[in-house]
């Protein structure tokens, strides 16, 4: 750990109510699924020493205690872009610093725009892979294969399963952003065998492995993309799907919070 690492752990230990037991970090507009959470106490991350402050419109810049299924949670409320001109350290130092603080778990959660022509606006897919096209070289190579936690993963889809709560697996591209995509990349990420792209997730999830941690993805898919044509859906739509996209987000989210347990029970 580097000096300053390790003054924003103690800092942000000395603060914690609780030692949590599953980190998440919300994507943009997923604070909205956890807004229903009770909260223990909310820790401003411009207080923590060094660590980087997210600067996106949608995304929070704090951490907060919470209990999720009767599990001591920490939620960072937001995150920092590749696009954004942050570094590689930069993205991951709330990674880092969960790692640090002693976190064994975490999930990552993004908005995501979905390829598969069988997702739709609304969906959640807990993603087995991921492809990182960001192509950015890490000071901390790590040779363990970069995937969520496949029995982690198994359990939240058969938790999901038992609730009849739709969820859907598959690959999660990573790009740079921050524009969409256009319809030669749309054409292209699908015959790299991605479902959903996003502008998040794969180097924090890289950096979370390399550290030990067991993590899983989830993500909302908040548009779907065409390579034929724009398809122009009304303001009404989008927010009809966004809100029961939420619902289901944050229930997708407990299940997986309740599947870590599960887990921690068997072994
Ligand atoms: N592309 C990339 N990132 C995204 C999208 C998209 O369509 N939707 C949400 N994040």
């Amino acid at each position: 750990m580097t000096m300053s690492n390790t003054m924003a752990a103690e800092h942000l230990q000395g603060r914690l109510k609780r030692r949590p037991g599953i980190a998440i970090v919300a994507g943009s507009g997923i604070m909205r699924a956890l807004a229903g959470v009770t909260v223990l106490a909310e820790h401003p991350m411009d207080g923590i020493p060094g660590l980087p402050l997210p600067s996106v419109e949608g995304h929070g810049r704090s951490l907060v205690e919470c209990s999720i299924a009767g599990v001591d949670v920490l939620i960072a409320t937001g995150r920092l872009h590749l696009y954004e001109g942050s570094t590689l350290a930069q993205v991951t130092a709330l990674v880092d610093l969960f790692a640090d603080i002693g976190t064994d778990s975490l999930i990552l959660t993004n908005a995501t725009g979905g390829l598969a022509t069988t997702l739709g606006v609304g969906d959640v897919l807990l993603p087995a892979e991921i492809i990182d096209m960001t192509f950015r070289r890490s000071d901390h190579a790590s040779p363990l294969r970069p995937s969520p936690d496949v029995p982690w993963l198994l359990a939240t889809l058969e938790r999901c399963a038992g609730t009849a709560l739709p969820v859907r697996s598959g690959t999660y591209v990573q790009v740079v952003g921050p524009s969409y995509e256009t319809r030669a990349e749309i054409r292209m990420l699908r015959a790299l065998g991605a479902d959903a792209v996003g502008m998040s997730t794969a180097v924090e999830l890289k950096r979370a492995v390399a550290r030990g941690m067991r993590t899983l993805v989830c993500s909302m898919i908040t548009n779907t993309l065409t390579d034929t044509s724009v398809v122009s859906v009304s303001h009404a739509e989008v927010l009809d799907a966004a809100s029961r996209a939420t619902d289901r987000m944050s229930q997708v989210i407990t299940q997986a919070v309740a599947a870590r347990t599960d887990l921690s029970l068997r072994s």
